[in-house]
C-alpha cells in the first residue's frame, strides 16, 4: 500500500507532508520522498527506506516552500533505490509526480519516450507518466495529465505538480485518493488520516476523476472531460476509525482495499509486451521435479487453488498439505523437491515447524508471505512477497486473493523458465492477471454487494450451510465455509459438487442453504445437475454465476460476478464468498474484527 500527501496553501509544505506521510504509517515505509515547489522548479528530497532516514536527509538540506507531494512505499517490488523512491521528476525538473499502481504499456511507451530522445533515471514503470505529461504540457497542467493518461493502460493514483503553477492535479483508478479541503488552502491524501489536524471537510474522488486543487479550492472532471459536482463531506472519524478509512470494520475496509492491494501484488512484476513475469528469486526452476505447499488456514486454501495452477502452467506435480499435519509425518522430499510455505503472518507455528520438517529432509525452500521480515522468511532460500499492505481484520482476505494473485504469478514464472508454457499463452494469462484489480472493482459495486447482503440477511438464521464448487473452485467452497464459520459461527461444510452424492446429499433439506460456486462455464452443465440434485431435494441453492450464463433451474437466490478465466476465476468468486460472511456476521451482531476465540496469527501449537 503507499502513502500519497499533498498540499498547497500558506504553510510550510514540508511539515505538512512530512507530518501526513508519518500519519499513514500504518502502511509502512520502504521508500519515501517529497517534491517541494521553489522559485526554480522542485526541491526534491527522496530516500530508499523509513520515513526518518528521509526527515534526517531534509535536516541537512531543507526543502522550503509552500506547495509540495509526498509519498511512501510499503515493501516495494524490487530494490527499493533511491531513485526508484516517488516522486519523480521531468528532465527539466519543471514537473514532478507520484504515482502508485500499475503502468500495463509502460515497456512500449518507454522505449518510444527513449528514441524521442528523453532519458530516464529510474527503471519503474511510473517514470513514463513524468515524461508523457512533460511531452503533452502546452501551459494547461490538467489537459496534460489527461492527455498523458490517455496513452496508459492500467489503474494508478496520481498526483501531478508543475513549477509554473500553484496548483496540484490529481487522478485515480482503483488506487484510493481524497481531497482535504481548508481555508485558503488544500490537501489531499491516499487515506484520511493524513489530514485531519488540518481539516475535516474530505472529498471522496471516485474511480475515473481528475482533480485540480489550488489555493482558492478544488475542480473535478472525468477524465474524459465532463465536469462533475464531488461534494465534501465532514468526517468527524476518531483516529482509529480514521485507519478504518471510515469503514464499521478492518475486514470490510481489506475487502474493499483488494484491488488496491492487487496492483501492489502485481506491480513491477508483470511486463506484458514480452509476455514475462519478472520476480526477484534464487530459485532453479530448471531444478524442481516436484512442489509441495504447506499451509495452514486460509493460505492452505490458496495452496489448493495453486495446485491447479501451477500444474497446469508449470506442468509439475503439486502436493498441497495442511503444515500441522506434514510437521508430524515423515515427508518425502530431496533437493529437487520445492516446498513452499504460504503465510500471511509469516509467524504461524505449524507452517514454520512444516519447513523446518522439509529442510532437514533436504528440500529447496520458498515462502509466499505479506508480513515483511517475518519469522518465516528468515527460513528460506527465497521468499515471495504479496504486498498487500497490513491485514488487520483476524479474517484473512486481501491477503488470499494477493496470495491467489502471487501463486499464479509463480506458476507463470515457472512455466515460462521451464520452457513448458509458450509466449502467447503467458501473455495470455497475463493479461486476464492484469484485469483482475478492475474486475474486482466491478464485483464491489454497490448493485452486486447489495445482492449478496440481501442473501446473506435471508438465510443469517441457517444453523448450517453447504458449500459445493468444482475444479479450480472447489477450494473456493472451502475458503467460503471457513469465512463463514470464523466470523458468523454457523456452521458450514464445503465439498468438490460431484462428492455430494456420495453422502452430503442426505444433510439436503428446505432449511439448508447451498452456496455453489458455478462461474466455470466449461463445467456448468455438470455443476447444473448437482443444483438440480439439491433443488430436488428443496435445498435452498445460491448459485455463484458468471454475467451472462444461465442456469435454466429455479433456485432461490443468483448472485453473479464478471465472467474470467477459469485459471483466475477463485480470485473473483472470493469476494462474494467474503461479503455472505461478513453480512451474515453483521446480521447476527458478530464482532467481525476480532471473531471469537481466534488469532489473527497462530503462533501457538
Ligand atoms: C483465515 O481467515 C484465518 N484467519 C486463518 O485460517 C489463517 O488463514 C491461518 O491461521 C493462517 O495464517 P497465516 O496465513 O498468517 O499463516
Amino acid at each position: 500500500m503507499c502513502g500519497i500527501v499533498g498540499y498547497v496553501g500558506q504553510r510550510d509544505a514540508t511539515e505538512v507532508l512530512l507530518g501526513g506521510l508519518a500519519r499513514l504509517e500504518y502502511r509502512g515505509y520502504d521508500s519515501a520522498g517529497i517534491a517541494v515547489q521553489s522559485e526554480r522548479g522542485f526541491a526534491v528530497r527522496k530516500r530508499s527506506g523509513p520515513l526518518p532516514r528521509l526527515v534526517s536527509a531534509l535536516a541537512e538540506d531543507p526543502a522550503r516552500g509552500t506547495l509540495g507531494i509526498g509519498h511512501t512505499r510499503w515493501a516495494t517490488h524490487g530494490a527499493p533505490s533511491d531513485t526508484n523512491a516517488h516522486p519523480h521528476s521531468s528532465e527539466d525538473g519543471q514537473v514532478a509526480i507520484i504515482h502508485n499502481g500499475i503502468i500495463e504499456n509502460y515497456l512500449g511507451l518507454r522505449s518510444e519516450l527513449e528514441s524521442a530522445g528523453h532519458r530516464f533515471a529510474s527503471e519503474t514503470d511510473s517514470e513514463v507518466l513524468v515524461h508523457l505529461i512533460e511531452d503533452a504540457y502546452r501551459g494547461d497542467l490538467v489537459q496534460a495529465v489527461r492527455g498523458a493518461l490517455g496513452r496508459v493502460r492500467g489503474a494508478y493514483a496520481l498526483v501531478v505538480a508543475h513549477a509554473a503553477h500553484r496548483s496540484i492535479v490529481a487522478a485515480r483508478t482503483v488506487s484510493p485518493l481524497v481531497l482535504g479541503v481548508g481555508a485558503g488552502e488544500m490537501f489531499l491524501a491516499s487515506d484520511v488520516p493524513a489530514l485531519l489536524p488540518y481539516t475535516r471537510q474530505i472529498v471522496f474522488l471516485h474511480d475515473g476523476d481528475i482533480a485540480e486543487i489550488g489555493e482558492s479550492g478544488y475542480a473535478v472532471w472525468a477524465l474524459a472531460g465532463a465536469p462533475l459536482q464531488r461534494s465534501a463531506v465532514t468526517v468527524d472519524w476518531t483516529s482509529e476509525a480514521a485507519e478504518r478509512g471510515g469503514y464499521p470494520t478492518f475486514m470490510l475496509k481489506e475487502i474493499y482495499e483488494q484491488p488496491a492491494a492487487l496492483l501492489n501484488t502485481l506491480g513491477g512484476r508483470l511486463h506484458d509486451e514480452s509476455g514475462e513475469v519478472v520476480l526477484e528469486l534464487s530459485t532453479d526452476p530448471g531444478r524442481i521435479d516436484r512442489i509441495q505447499i504447506v499451509a495452514c488456514g486460509t493460505a492452505y486454501h490458496a495452496g489448493l487453488v495453486g495446485k491447479y495452477q501451477i500444474e497446469q502452467l508449470a506442468r509439475i506435480p503439486v502436493e498441497v498439505e495442511v503444515a500441522s499435519e506434514y510437521r508430524y509425518r515423515e515427508p518425502v522430499v530431496d533437493p529437487r523437491t520445492l516446498v513452499i510455505a504460504i503465510s500471511q503472518s509469516g509467524e504461524t507455528i505449524d507452517t514454520l515447524e512444516a519447513l523446518r520438517q522439509a529442510r532437514r529432509g533436504g528440500a529447496q525452500l520458498l515462502a509466499i508471505v505479506n508480513a515483511k521480515g517475518s519469522s518465516i522468511t528468515r527460513e528460506v532460500g527465497d521468499v515471495l512477497y504479496i504486498h498487500a499492505g497490513p491485514e488487520i481484520g483476524v479474517a484473512s482476505t486481501k491477503a488470499y486473493t494477493a496470495q491467489l494473485a502471487a501463486v499464479l504469478l509463480l506458476a507463470l514464472w515457472l512455466g515460462r523458465s521451464r520452457g513448458v508454457l509458450d509466449a502467447a499463452r503467458g501473455a495470455e494469462v497475463l493479461a486476464e492477471l492484469r484485469r483482475l484489480p478492475l474486475l474486482i472493482e466491478q464485483v464491489l459495486q454497490p448493485e452486486r454487494v447489495q445482492a449478496v447482503r440481501e442473501v446473506a440477511t435471508r438465510f443469517a438464521s441457517s444453523r448450517n450451510y453447504l458449500f459445493l464448487g468444482r475444479g479450480i473452485n472447489a477450494p473456493s467452497a472451502l475458503e467460503g465455509a471457513l469465512k463463514l464459520k470464523e466470523i458468523s459461527y454457523i456452521h458450514a461444510e464445503a465439498y468438490p459438487a460431484g462428492e455430494i452424492k456420495h453422502g452430503p446429499i442426505a444433510l439436503v433439506d428446505s432449511e439448508l442453504p447451498v452456496f455453489v460456486v458455478a462461474t466455470a462455464a466449461r463445467l456448468l452443465d455438470k455443476t447444473r445437475s448437482n443444483i438440480q440434485e439439491v433443488a430436488a431435494r428443496r435445498g435452498q441453492v445460491i448459485a455463484l454465476l458468471s454475467d451472462g450464463d444461465t442456469l435454466g433451474v429455479p433456485v432461490a437466490a443468483e448472485l453473479r460476478v464478471p465472467k474470467t478465466a477459469e485459471l483466475v476465476s477463485p480470485l473473483v468468486n472470493a469476494i462474494p464468498l467474503q461479503l455472505l460472511a461478513y453480512y451474515s456476521a453483521e446480521a447476527l451482531g458478530r464482532d467481525a474484527d476480532k471473531p471469537r476465540n481466534l488469532a489473527k496469527s497462530v503462533t501457538v501449537e
